[in-house]
């Protein structure tokens, strides 16, 4: 059985003081660990004094992008090793967002997973097609190309580290969530192109979230499919007694 992560977004949304708020109700609310692992992803800015609010809690922050290189001349870039320094054990990579609006290829996203696990991040890799592949009846090779292309040279031992983000684009701050059957459709795909392209052996344990217009009431019938392992959140993860909801109906 793998335990559920369920992971707020925040895209960028939030100040400092609105985020220690956050934080500080979610660990009160969830002191202790339970039946799934909670995962924030604040902004930057919001990233160190969140971590000292979540300090001794089994809350985990995340980052919700990351540079390649590890220092250097590259303004307005965060490095992995940075992240780890402001208390972040995971790192959001190849979000559509930006994929779509700043140009991030799959050799770029490539190079980001490598240097995010070498850093000891633990990437939460995201892929997903456009309304337009699906019409197409392209969605199953694109997912598979974003895996292999995205992955290329990571070994096993680093798969072991990665959660997959399944963000159909069409679905992603659309209202339109994709039905239970159509994401454990492709989140079964996901699985198999982990077991046999990347010649994964433990694909079974692999979590494999879902993202796209999630909310409390869709929550319940997305986990109950055997591929889905859990939410990547994102307007519902901006409201407390929402993102709340989530983590409570996915711990049954
Ligand atoms: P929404 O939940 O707002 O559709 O966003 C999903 C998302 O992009 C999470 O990364």
């Amino acid at each position: 059985m793998i335990k559920p992560v369920i992971a707020a977004n925040w895209k960028m949304h939030k100040t400092i003081p609105e985020a220690v708020a956050f934080a500080k109700r979610l660990k009160e609310k969830f002191s202790e660990p339970g039946d799934v692992d909670i995962v924030i992803a604040p902004p930057f800015t919001a990233l160190r004094s969140v971590m000292e609010v979540l300090k001794g809690s089994p809350i985990h922050i995340s980052a919700q992008n990351m540079h390649w290189e590890g220092k250097g001349a590259y303004t307005g870039e965060i490095s992995a090793a940075m992240l780890v320094d402001a208390g972040c054990e995971f790192v959001i990579i190849g979000h559509s967002e930006r994929r779509a609006l700043f140009g991030e290829t799959d050799g770029m996203l490539n190079k980001k997973m490598h240097a995010a696990l070498k850093s000891g991040l633990k990437p939460i890799f995201c892929i997903g097609e456009t309304l337009e592949e699906r019409e197409s009846g392209t969605t199953f090779e694109i997912i598979q190309e974003q895996i292999k292309e995205g992955l290329n040279n990571i070994t096993p031992n680093d798969i072991s580290q990665i959660a997959f983000a399944y963000e159909p684009v069409w679905a992603i701050g659309t209202g339109k969530t994709a039905t239970p059957l159509q994401a454990q459709e492709v989140h079964r795909f996901i699985r198999e192109t982990i077991a046999d392209d990347l010649e994964y052996a433990h694909a079974s344990e692999t979590v494999i979230i879902y993202g796209g217009s999630v909310n409390p009431e869709n929550t319940g019938s997305l986990m109950d499919q055997p591929d889905i392992n859990g939410a990547l959140v994102g307007g519902a993860g901006l409201d407390f007694e929402s993102f709340a909801g989530i983590i409570r109906i996915s711990e049954r």
